[in-house]
């Protein structure tokens, strides 16, 4: 039998208490914040997750210096000593992550050159680099795409751009901001995202030295400074595993403690757990406080809802609250609108027993870019639908997440197939299910 088959015996209630960390989508971005400094720089409560091991990698062959601090999950870098890494060393990177496309701007910064291995991450539609390589370009980068991967350089140096996204990307304003703290002039770009990680970002650059402002009508100006220092920061708990576990709660009629959970970055998602009939209480306790998530008995209510930048309600909400959604009663719609094919994993809780169909339009009444382009990018959620246990492939990281959970709420034992793809971004996982009487077992 393969190590990477998890068997779940589903049909209880998860009760009890987790705790989330630093979030998995600020981490891995402020790890590579740490190349632009020329001084060291101190991370904590960084969870023990496969994409900061990724990272940690790749920066480690560019001569950053990683260690672990002496509290559980703090990391130190020390990038004093940035230099060129081989091409055949990164390229065991390829396909791996998504992030390492961000360490363009630190390494022309600090290097002049830049390589980058195919990207990898999650396989949810055909995610282009497109924005992050015209901005580089206008940035003053010269980029060779070659079969082996990017090569960037800088012959005449990075300037200041005004620049405006076609549509708020997380990543590509990332990229702008890694690039332009450092490049001469100002930068000022619009349409930026403005999500509480990217805002997170903006706290740890500003520790670092740049000068940043954030404007209304997500424009962003920076104002590039010659040199940064380095950070000491505590990041943003991971509201998406918090959300996680909080539909885990509602799919199982649970009750879960999520320590660590921070209201003011989930209030989109609490407003939706609420309206299905969910119930929450937030200890604000800065210390030992979280939400605590529970299903109260009786019948949940069906919800239309779009996924949206922030801050409408995320994309990586969707898959494991669609799983409670199955056990509403009524009809539950449910647009995707920030990637274009998001619901394949839909197919695998329809043999489980839900009632799940995907349309090409746009359901709910907004229209989205992905109108009249033949992607199925809306659901139509039937409930409450009696799910049954059976064998599950995990497609991506979320989708992975919302199969476990279908898999918990079901009778009986069902197996599912590629779990380690889940400790990419859930720390612990199998703990902290059997801390909350799941019985599962490799
Ligand atoms: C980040 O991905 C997250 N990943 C994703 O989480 C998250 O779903 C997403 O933001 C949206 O919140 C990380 O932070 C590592 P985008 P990112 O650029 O930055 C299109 C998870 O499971 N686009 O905001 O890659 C793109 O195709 C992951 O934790 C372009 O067209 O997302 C998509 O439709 C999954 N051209 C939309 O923008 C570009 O050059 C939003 O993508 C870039 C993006």
């Amino acid at each position: 039998m393969s190590d990477d088959v998890l068997i779940v015996s589903g049909g209880s209630p998860l009760k009890g208490e987790v705790r989330v960390r630093g979030a998995k989508n600020l981490v891995s971005k402020a790890m590579v914040a740490t190349v632009l400094g020329e001084s060291p720089s101190r991370m904590y409560d960084v969870p023990r997750i496969r994409d900061v091991e990724i990272v940690r990698g790749l920066l480690e062959l560019h001569g950053v210096k990683v260690t672990n601090g002496d509290l559980d999950g703090e990391l130190r870098f020390d990038p004093s000593n940035v230099e060129r890494a081989g091409i055949d060393e990164i390229n065991v990177h390829a396909g791996s992550s998504r992030i390492p496309i961000l360490l363009c701007g630190p390494l022309l910064h600090r290097l002049g050159h830049a390589f980058i291995p195919d990207l990898g991450g999650c396989h949810i539609g055909p995610r282009p680099i497109d924005y992050h390589l015209e901005a580089l370009r206008r940035f003053g980068a010269v980029v060779d795409k070659t079969p082996e991967g990017l090569h960037l350089s800088a012959p005449d140096g990075l300037h200041g751009i005004k620049y405006e996204l076609n549509y708020p990307s997380v990543g590509a304003t990332e990229q702008i901001l890694l690039t332009a703290v450092r490049a001469e002039g100002v930068t000022e770009l619009s349409n930026a995202a403005v999500e509480p990680e990217i805002i997170d970002l903006i706290c740890i650059l500003q520790k670092m030295g740049a000068i940043i402002k954030v404007h209304t009508n997500r424009v962003i100006e920076i104002e590039g400074v010659p040199r940064l220092g380095g950070f000491s920061h505590r990041p943003i708990p991971d509201r998406i595993e918090a959300a996680s576990w909080a539909s885990a709660a509602l799919a199982t009629r649970g009750d879960i403690t999520v320590k660590g959970a921070r209201q003011a970055d989930m209030t989109t998602y609490l407003n939706v757990f609420r309206s299905i009939g969910g119930e929450f209480e937030i200890d604000d306790n800065p210390v030992d406080g979280g939400i605590r998530f529970w299903h109260p008995g009786g019948d949940l209510r069906p919800v239309a809802l779009e996924t949206d930048v922030h801050p409408g309600f995320m994309t990586d909400w969707q898959q494991p609250l669609v799983v409670a959604l199955t056990q509403a009663n009524g009809l539950s719609v449910v647009h995707e609108t920030v990637y274009e094919k998001r619901f394949g994993y839909t197919s695998a809780l329809n043999q489980m027993g839900a009632h799940i169909q995907v349309f090409q339009d746009c359901l709910g009444g907004t229209p989205c870019r992905f109108g009249r382009m033949g992607f199925r990018h809306s659901a139509v959620i039937a409930g409450p639908a009696k799910l049954h246990a059976t064998d599950l492939i995990i497609p991506d990281l979320r989708a992975g997440f919302s199969h476990l959970i279908a898999a918990l709420a079901a009778e009986g034992t069902s197996r599912v197939h590629g779990v380690d793809l889940i400790n990419r971004g859930y720390e612990d996982f199998e703990a902290k299910l059997a801390g909350l009487g799941a019985t599962v077992s490799r």
